[in-house]
C-alpha cells in the first residue's frame, strides 16, 4: 500500500503502460533483429576474408575504429533514453490531473495555462526524444562511411588483383561487401537501441526493490480455527499503527474489547482515525505495536487470505468494477439469482435495478460512474449482506444517502446484519444513537466509549457536545 500511497500516478502509468510495453512487445523484436544483423554481418566478414585475409585485417581495423565511437556513444543514448523515459511521467501525471479536473478548470478559466503547461512538458519529453534518435543517426553516419570504406578496400583488392581467388568469388565479394555496409550501421544502431531499451528493465527492478510487499496471502501450515470467527469479540490490545516509517503514529495506543454482535458507532472529527480502524483490520497496513485479538486470535498470526475473506466493508467511497451488477456483487459465482434478488430487496435497490433492461446484468461502468455514490454505497451493503460475514465494517455508509432512505438503512442494517459485529463510522452523530455503544475517537485516541444514553447524560462528555453540534445546525 505505501508503494502505491506514495509512487505519483504518472510514475505508475508509465511503468506499467510504457516500461512493460517495451519489456514485452519491443525488447524481444529489436534484440532478435540486432542477434540476425549482427551475425549477417560476421558471416559477410568470413565470406569476404576468403578471397584475400588482408581484408580481414582491414576489418578489424575498421571494427576497432566503430567500437571507439560505439562506446563514446553508448553513454549519450542511454542517457537520453533515460531522460526521456523520465519526462514522460510528468506528462501522464499532468493529462491524468486535467481530465480528472476538467470541470473545475472550465469553470476557473485556467483553459489556457493547462494547454500551455502540456505544451511545455510534451515539448520536454520530445526534445529528449528527438536527441535519442538524433544522437543514433550521428552514430549511423560515422558506421557508413566506414562500411564504405571498407568497400572501397575489397574493390582496390578485386581490381589490382591481390588475390589470387576466382572471379566468381571476387565478384560475390564485392556484392556481399555492398550489402555489408547497410547491415553494419544497422546492426550498429539497433544494437545500442537494444541496450537503451534496457533501461526500462532498469527501472522496473528499481521499482521491485522499493516495493516491500505485504505479509503473504498464505502461510503454509497455519491455518485459522474452524468456523472462527464464532463470536466476532474485536480486542484491541496497546495498538499503535503508522501508515509508513517516516510519518506519525496515527493509532495511538488503542485498548477496547468490541463484544460479539455488538453493533459500535465510531464518531470523532474528520482526521482522528476512524477509517484507520478498519485499515488496521484488514490488516492493509501492520501494527507498530500491540495487537488485534478476534476472538482471541491473533490477526497477525493468519493469512491475510483468510483474515480478509471473514469481513466485509462497505468503504468511505464506494468502488465497484466494470462489469455488470451481477458480477459486481457476487464476483465467484457463489450465490442464486434469488439470494441476490433479495438482498437487493433489503437494501432497497430492486426498483432501481429491476427498471434496468438488463437486470441483474446490466453493465457497470468503469468506477461504477454510472451510479450515483449513495447507490454505490448501497450495492457495497448489499454484497456484504451476501457474503454474510460475521464482522461488518461501515464507513460513512449513508453519508450520500437521502434521510429517508438513511432511516430505512439503519433499520436494515440492524435487522439484517442480526448476530454479527457491525462498526459503523459516522459523519452525522444522529445515524449511529441506536447503537449498542458509541466509540469516540480524538487524534488517533479513543476518547469516550460507552453506551449513547450514558454519553448524553454526562454534559461534559465529547459525544454530548457533537450532538448539540449537530442538533443546533439541524436546527
Ligand atoms: N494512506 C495514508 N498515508 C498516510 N497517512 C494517512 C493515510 N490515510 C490517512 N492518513 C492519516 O491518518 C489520519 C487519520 O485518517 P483517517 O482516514 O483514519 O481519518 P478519519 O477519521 O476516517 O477521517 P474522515 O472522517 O475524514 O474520514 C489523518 O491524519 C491522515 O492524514
Ligand atoms: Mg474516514
Amino acid at each position: 500500500m505505501s508503494f502505491f500511497d506514495t509512487t505519483p500516478t504518472g510514475r505508475l502509468l508509465n511503468c506499467f503502460t510504457g516500461d512493460l510495453d517495451i519489456l514485452d512487445q519491443l525488447l524481444p523484436v529489436v534484440a532478435e533483429e540486432f542477434l540476425l544483423l549482427a551475425l549477417m554481418v560476421v558471416a559477410i566478414l568470413l565470406t569476404v576474408a576468403v578471397v584475400s585475409p588482408y581484408i580481414l585485417l582491414i576489418g578489424v581495423i575498421l571494427v576497432t575504429v566503430c567500437l571507439i565511437y560505439y562506446l563514446k556513444f553508448k553513454k549519450v543514448t542511454n542517457l537520453f533514453k533515460r531522460l526521456e523515459n523520465y519526462s514522460r511521467s510528468p506528462l501522464f501525471s499532468h493529462i491524468l490531473t486535467t481530465v480528472q479536473g476538467l470541470s473545475s478548470i472550465h469553470v476557473y478559466g485556467k483553459i489556457e495555462d493547462f494547454i500551455s503547461e502540456f505544451k511545455r512538458l510534451s515539448d520536454m519529453q520530445n526534445n529528449y526524444l528527438l536527441m535519442f534518435l538524433s544522437s543514433s543517426r550521428w552514430l549511423s553516419l560515422r558506421l557508413e562511411i566506414m562500411t564504405n570504406l571498407l568497400g572501397f578496400a575489397v574493390a582496390l583488392f578485386v581490381v589490382f588483383g591481390i588475390s589470387s581467388a576466382s572471379y566468381s568469388y571476387k565478384s560475390m565479394a564485392i556484392s556481399l561487401i555492398l550489402q555489408l555496409a547497410s547491415n553494419f550501421q544497422a546492426s550498429a544502431r539497433i544494437g545500442s537501441e537494444t541496450e537503451a531499451y534496457f533501461t526500462a528493465v532498469e527501472r522496473i527492478r528499481q521499482y521491485m526493490k522499493m516495493c516491500v510487499p505485504e505479509s503473504p496471502l498464505h502461510i503454509e501450515g497455519t491455518s485459522c480455527p474452524p468456523g472462527w470467527p464464532q463470536h466476532g469479540e474485536i480486542t484491541f490490545q496497546d495498538y499503535c499503527m503508522k501508515y509508513r516509517d517516516n510519518t506519525p503514529i496515527i493509532l495511538n495506543g488503542i485498548n477496547l474489547t468490541i463484544h460479539g454482535h455488538e453493533v459500535v458507532g465510531i464518531v470523532g472529527r474528520t482526521g482522528s482515525g476512524k477509517s484507520s480502524l478498519g485499515v488496521a483490520l484488514f490488516r492493509l497496513v501492520e501494527p507498530a505495536a500491540g495487537r488485534i485479538l478476534i476472538d482471541g486470535v491473533d490477526i497477525c498470526s493468519i493469512s491475510l487470505v483468510e483474515l480478509r475473506s471473514k469481513f466485509s466493508v462497505v468503504p468511505q467511497d464506494p468502488v465497484l468494477l466494470s462489469g455488470t451488477i451481477r458480477f459486481n456483487l457476487d464476483p465467484f459465482d457463489h450465490y442464486t439469482d434469488e439470494q441476490i434478488w433479495d438482498v437487493l430487496e433489503r437494501t432497497f435497490l430492486s426498483t432501481t435495478i429491476s427498471k434496468l433492461p438488463q437486470g441483474l446484468q446490466a453493465e457497470v461502468v468503469e468506477s461504477g460512474r454510472n451510479f450515483s455514490v449513495g447507490e454505490r454505497q448501497l450495492l457495497c451493503i448489499a454484497r456484504a449482506l451476501l457474503r454474510n460475514s460475521k464482522i461488518i465494517l461501515i464507513d460513512e455508509a449513508t453519508a450520500s444517502i437521502d434521510l429517508e432512505t438513511d432511516t430505512l438503512i439503519q433499520h436494515t442494517i440492524r435487522k439484517a446484519f442480526q448476530g454479527c459485529t457491525v462498526l459503523v463510522i459516522a459523519h452525522r452523530v444522529t445515524t449511529v444513537l441506536n447503537c449498542d455503544r458509541i466509540l469516540v475517537m480524538s487524534n488517533g485516541k479513543v476518547v469516550e466509549f460507552d453506551r449513547p444514553e450514558v454519553l448524553k447524560q454526562k454534559p461534559e462528555s465529547v459525544f454530548a457536545a457533537l450532538l448539540a453540534t449537530a442538533h443546533s445546525s439541524l436546527s
